[in-house]
């Protein structure tokens, strides 16, 4: 078994509870934290840890923190992101359902190590199981003295909010996401300023994933050192990854960075292997937006090492055969699985969620769902083919947020490395559409 950090306690009666979590040893960070360490020294055990973040990009969250501009005496804010709206990642939703008062703690910590006196959870507006099961845990915490003014008898006070989501996957992307905190609609904001300078209101902030947030009482505990024991190189500590798809135990799994993808899929400790015994096709490893790879090469890498799941090893290859461990949504592929209909679904998505404020992935994303459409619908040519790829390289690298190249990467991918599929779509379309209606049809018996 590996070692469980964040899920350890979480099948525990009552751990949704203050008094549960305390006896596990919830909030002792906080103690320490509040009366033995000062904010830069909780922020140099962060650095030393390697904690980067798990909200997709992998950005050092010690060295994010150093960037936030103490010299302004302007507020300052931690906002943590919990809009989770990438397609195949529920990772966070679990924590906050499960073990809600391990945020919450992580939220004190932070907060005192960046020096913020108000701070923001903002969690998906569909979720309002989640918010309401925060605000509960929130509620314990102000009750106890973990929250409010002088937090313990401390010189520290803290106010924390929950905040409901916008209602769309785009008020993920940071800049958004403060936008739509401030009530406005949740474009993207033009870069720099990033938040550190430039934040909620015009100050500095911090926006963090709440997975990251969630390890820092660890750390904080137990010392930076022992989580960058964790892990493998750069990829210390370890991830949370939620597993869906083609595979026998779907479900949220704590994993040590370095466990290898083969394991991973086929060990009883977590997918539990594919699927009534059928082949593996295709995995995309870290939600949605990471590009797709097939079998062979998310097994092992073209230079023929065991592909492990760790930022470096899953992007070893880079575009032409690596992929990303993003978000940590995991999607498995059996050998029955469509990719053509499966990318057509994934654009109809980033399509939907397009904010719209740059032309290339306005139109980008519209003209990608419209051509996978009619390939999967058999009226697709040729020449789609590489006008998929053209459009997406078109996309890329020329949006104001990410979302441009999330939308253009799957598509790609999945023509670079199942192109004959596509081609066998545009020839024998009937003989596509007919095993379709057979699966689904099989599927409702
Ligand atoms: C379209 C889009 C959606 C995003 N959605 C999320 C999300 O739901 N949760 C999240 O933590 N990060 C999301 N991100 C990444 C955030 O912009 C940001 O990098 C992250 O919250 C930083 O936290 P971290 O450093 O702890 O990973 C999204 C990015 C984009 C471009």
């Amino acid at each position: 078994m590996g070692k469980k950090i964040l899920l350890e306690h979480v099948d525990v009666p009552g751990i949704q509870t203050l008094e549960v979590y305390r006896k596990m040893g919830g909030y002792q960070a906080v103690e320490k934290a509040l009366k033995s360490m000062n904010p830069d020294e909780v922020v140099e055990e962060v650095k030393k840890s390697g904690l980067r973040g798990r909200g997709g990009a992998g950005f050092p969250t010690g060295m994010k923190w150093s960037f936030l501009d103490k010299k302004s005496d302007k507020p300052r804010y931690l906002v943590c992101n919990a809009d989770e709206s990438e397609p195949g990642t529920f990772k966070d939703r679990y924590l906050m359902q499960r073990i809600p008062h391990m945020l919450i703690e992580g939220m004190i910590c932070s907060s005192f190590a960046l020096g913020a006196r108000t701070s923001y959870i903002y969690v998906r507006g569909e979720m309002m199981y989640v918010i309401r099961i925060l605000e509960k845990a929130i509620a314990e915490a102000y009750a106890a003295g973990l929250l409010g003014k002088n937090i313990l008898g401390s010189d520290y006070s803290l106010d924390l909010y929950v905040q409901p989501g916008g209602g769309a996957y785009i008020c993920g992307e940071e800049t958004a996401l403060l936008e739509s905190l401030e009530g406005k609609r949740g474009n993207p904001r033009n870069k720099p300023p990033f938040p550190a300078v430039w934040g909620l209101y015009g100050c500095p902030t911090v926006v963090n994933n709440v997975e990251t947030i969630a390890d820092v009482p660890w750390i904080i505990n137990h010392g930076g050192d022992a989580y960058a024991a964790i892990g493998i190189g750069k990829s210390t500590g370890t991830k949370l990854i939620s597993a869906c798809g083609n595979i026998k135990k779907p479900g949220v799994y704590e994993i040590e960075l370095g466990v290898p993808v083969e394991e991973f899929i086929y060990s009883d400790e977590y997918c539990g292997g594919i699927t009534e015994g059928r082949k593996l096709k295709a995995v995309v490893a870290g939600g949605s937006s990471v590009p797709i790879l097939p079998a062979d090469l998310i097994l092992t890498t073209a230079n023929n090492e065991k592909r492990l799941m760790t930022y470096e090893s899953l992007s070893d290859g880079g575009f032409v055969s690596g992929t990303m461990l993003g978000s940590g949504g995991f999607i498995v592929f059996d050998d029955r699985q469509c990719i053509v209909r499966n990318l057509w679904n994934f654009s109809r998505f980033y399509h939907h969620e397009s904010c719209g404020q740059c032309s290339p992935c306005r139109e980008g994303t519209g003209w990608m769902e419209k051509v996978l459409h009619r390939i999967e619908h058999g009226h697709g040519k040729m020449s789609d083919i590489d006008l998929l790829v053209d459009v997406a390289k078109k996309i890329e690298g020329k949006t104001i947020c990410p979302l441009g190249e999330a939308a253009a990467w799957p598509v790609a991918s999945a023509i670079r490395h199942f192109r004959a599929e596509f081609e066998e779509h545009v020839r024998n379309p009937d003989s596509c559409l007919k095993k379709h209606l057979h699966r689904e049809a099989a599927l409702a018996h």
